[in-house]
């Protein structure tokens, strides 16, 4: 592998030369340039937080995977490291897909998918796809140890190892297809986590399957207790869902299955499919534990198959901030809130003075490129429509008539147009907690009860932010505003 890797460095350099900023991310962890998507291996380990991701570092478009890999003291400020696997081994030969990591004994350990292509470079009807896994003494460098679990028969697309400790025995779970086209969660178990020439037991039962007939696929699981009494939710991107009315219109999705469940018992499954968030860029995110028990999670913040306009700053992909998940009883569903470490990158405060809107628009920023805003509104005021214009391509807002929160990008010259949205939630007053990157805007509504996540692509001289409503009056109750600063040297 060392000299692939050393290939790899140097076509990542050469690039890197030539990466734009333009939509470059000021505080979200980004490659330095070349090609992301999903996040693998997010743990802390060794008093570090560590991210890996899925990277191409030899174009801004997807090719054989290879894993990307940053450090962090506080999953804020990134250190970019040397790639950590690249792919070109005979179980590995066509990518190291993604996977998850783990810390034993001092060492790190890489568990991920050897895919291979057997007919044509990218003909997904001939593959053979196992879990492998590589190990490190000083968390940086990386020394493949081949195959620990081939896929049972039966089952070609076999992938995203996700493996965690309980009750004395090591599990992981594996995103699969059966026979029928069916998206699929295995879970196997072992009592070794790795041992040189050992193999997991291929012996596995089926935790979750789909019951959407279009739904061919399941990536990325992630499995991981939300409460004390053996709550678990199952985390994981279907493929094939059709849209159901405002519902599902991504090209994928990712969402969670929440229920009972210990060790030898089945899954028991309290509600169905929920989906995560609601923006127009999240997949395949992953879930980690920080020291003091909070259970965090970072997305793919971009979704196959769109416009990618970073692409010609050589240039594609970003994480989600890392978002603590809360598990809401009650609702029976999982929030998400930016975790208190974002905090450290606020500039200094500015505060709106409270006011009502009639028909017009207010300036907050002439250049909206690096900033958090948190801002409160009355949900009985009378105007169509109000929220917050950036530029001429990007709105947030609050949809009097249909009642639903909407963000709608229009960049026509990237192919972009479109909107998503959710019902508002219940209340007089709606709580809007918002991050506005180079290229990206993710929204908490109401601590949590609802996230949106997209990316947004506007001209460096159309970044003007502006609160505003149109045919009647809004009231904001409430304002405040922060720069934030660079995690960029
Ligand atoms: C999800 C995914 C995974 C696969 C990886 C390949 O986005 O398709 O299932 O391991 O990306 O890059």
């Amino acid at each position: 592998m060392k000299q692939r890797l050393e290939q790899s460095h140097a076509a990542l350099k050469t690039l890197i030369e030539k990466r734009g900023n333009d939509f470059y991310p000021s505080f979200h962890l980004a490659p330095p340039a070349g090609w992301l998507n999903d996040p693998n291996g997010l743990i802390y380990h060794d008093g570090l937080y560590h991210a890996f991701y899925q990277h191409h570092p030899f174009s801004e478009h997807w090719g054989p995977m290879h894993w990307g890999h940053a450090t962090s003291n506080d999953m804020i400020h990134w250190q970019h490291q040397p790639i950590a696997l690249a792919p070109g081994d005979d179980y590995d030969k066509s990518g190291c897909f993604s996977g998850s990591a783990i810390s034993h004994e001092g060492k790190l350990y890489l568990f991920y998918t050897g895919h291979n292509w057997l007919g044509e470079e990218g003909d997904d009807s001939q593959i053979y796809e196992a879990q492998c896994v590589a190990v490190s003494e000083d968390g940086i460098h990386f020394e493949k140890k081949g195959i620990v679990l081939p896929p049972p028969e039966g089952y070609m697309h076999f992938r995203d190892p996700k493996v965690w400790y309980q009750a004395g025995k090591w599990w992981m779970v594996v995103g699969a297809r059966d026979e029928k086209d069916q998206g699929q969660v295995l879970l196997f178990s072992s009592e070794t986590l790795f041992e040189e020439g050992h193999q997991w037991n291929t012996q596995y039962t089926v935790l979750g399957k789909t019951d959407d007939k279009n739904v061919y696929m399941w990536e990325c699981p992630d499995f991981f207790p939300i409460s004390n009494e053996n709550d678990f939710a199952l985390v994981f991107s279907p493929q094939g869902k059709h849209a159901e009315g405002y519902q599902f219109r991504n090209q994928f999705q990712t969402g969670s299955l929440i229920g009972k469940w210990s060790p030898e018992k089945t899954f028991d499954l309290r509600g169905g499919f929920l989906e995560l968030d609601n923006g127009h860029d999240y997949y395949a995110p992953q879930s980690f534990q920080t020291p003091d028990g909070r259970r965090v999670s970072m997305g793919w913040m971009d979704m196959w198959n769109s416009p990618m306009p970073s692409k010609n700053e050589f240039w594609a992909g970003c994480f989600t901030l890392p978002r603590e998940i809360i598990f809401d009883k009650r609702q029976n569903r999982l929030r998400m809130l930016p975790v208190k470490e974002l905090e450290s990158l606020r500039g200094e405060k500015n505060t709106i003075q409270p006011i009502n809107l009639i028909n017009q628009s207010i300036k907050l920023m002439d250049n909206a490129q690096s900033v958090e805003l948190d801002l409160t509104w009355s949900l009985d005021s009378q105007a169509e429509k109000f929220g917050l214009w950036l530029g001429k391509g990007l709105e947030v807002f609050i949809d009097k008539q249909s009642n639903r929160l909407i963000i709608n990008r229009h960049y026509p010259q990237y192919d972009i147009s479109g909107y998503r949205s959710a019902p508002l939630p219940a209340g007089s007053e709606i709580n809007l907690r918002i991050f506005i990157d180079r290229s990206s805007i993710e929204i908490f509504v109401n601590q949590g009860d609802l996230t949106f996540s997209s990316r947004y692509y506007a001209d460096h001289n159309d970044r003007q932010l502006q609160l505003f409503a149109t045919s009647g009056s809004a009231q904001l109750i409430s304002g405040e505003y922060w720069p934030l600063n660079s995690i960029n040297k």
